[in-house]
């Protein structure tokens, strides 16, 4: 038995999708959730900035004792994964693999398109796990910068949201695309509007089930589980304004978060001094 939280991260109230599905495969697990708001959008910047975030915060979680990181962000698994993965003694989930391996199991046509922040295209990394599981699919990749601010906005499913999205989707959908990857943990959360974008013959992938089936799998295989007969709890950390956090958390995953404490940026600095 292991008591220990398990720490999951985002740039915001995107993880909450992965969450959602680790609260729904682990609700025996109690969970430690950092939004990095402060900094938000992740999307835009230079992947190396992106791995000093991801490492102070992934130091920072292990510091408060978790027990696995869940790296609930699709632009630092991008660009930190394997960097976290060696410096850090937890094991660590990111989110990019489990959606490569739907999509190329999803596609008919194999020709797969992706939706993800600017960092995540740049860094290749979709097209490199999608070719390693199968050369002859085709990765179409578009950066959607103005996904993320506006669904933080406030007004997430406002028309100027669904304007956005079409733009993006055209060239997706101009190439005859049967699967598109959202390769952004925000995504999910308008996932109606491209759903209706990109009509039913279009299969949207997302991670967030498979990640939780690959942490419940982890936790097992190291035996860290904790007694499946307790209810879990949950602590919301975020560097940004707490109040709308809690809002967003609230309208997102339905959960009625209480309490969300406030991280100094300083503070996450520290632990990966
Ligand atoms: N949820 C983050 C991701 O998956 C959003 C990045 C951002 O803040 O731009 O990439």
């Amino acid at each position: 038995m292991d008591e220990r939280p398990i720490g999951v991260f985002d740039s915001g109230v995107g993880g909450l999708t992965v969450l959602h599905e680790c609260l729904v495969t682990l609700p025996h697990e109690d969970f430690v959730y950092l939004g990095d708001g402060a900094r938000l959008p992740y999307g835009p910047r230079p992947l190396g900035e992106l791995r000093r975030f991801a490492r102070e915060i992934g130091l920072f979680l292990e510091a408060q004792g978790v027990k696995l990181v869940v790296v609930a962000c699709n632009s630092a698994t991008a660009a930190a994964l394997p960097e976290l993965q060696t410096e850090l003694r937890v094991p660590v989930v990111g989110v990019i693999a489990p959606e490569a391996h739907a999509a190329v199991q999803a596609t008919r046509n194999r020709r797969i398109g992706l939706l993800a922040t600017q960092a995540t295209v740049s860094s290749g990394r979709y097209e490199e796990l999608v070719r390693a599981l199968d050369a002859g699919a085709d990765v179409l990749s578009v950066a959607c910068p103005r996904l993320v601010p506006l669904i933080e906005g406030d007004d997430p499913f406002a028309e100027e949201t669904a304007a956005a999205v079409r733009e993006y989707a055209a060239p997706l959908k101009e190439a005859g695309v049967d699967t598109v990857i959202l390769g952004c943990t925000h995504y999910p959360l308008i996932r109606p509007i491209l759903q209706r974008v990109f009509g039913r013959e279009v299969t949207l992938v997302f991670s967030a089930e498979e990640t939780a089936r690959e942490v419940a799998e982890t936790l097992a295989r190291k035996q860290i589980e904790n007694d499946p007969a307790r209810e879990g709890a949950y602590r919301f950390l975020t560097t940004g304004d707490v109040d709308g956090f809690r809002a967003m958390g609230r309208r997102f995953l339905q959960l009625p978060i209480e309490n969300v404490e406030h991280v100094e940026i300083a503070t996450l600095e520290a632990a990966a001094a």
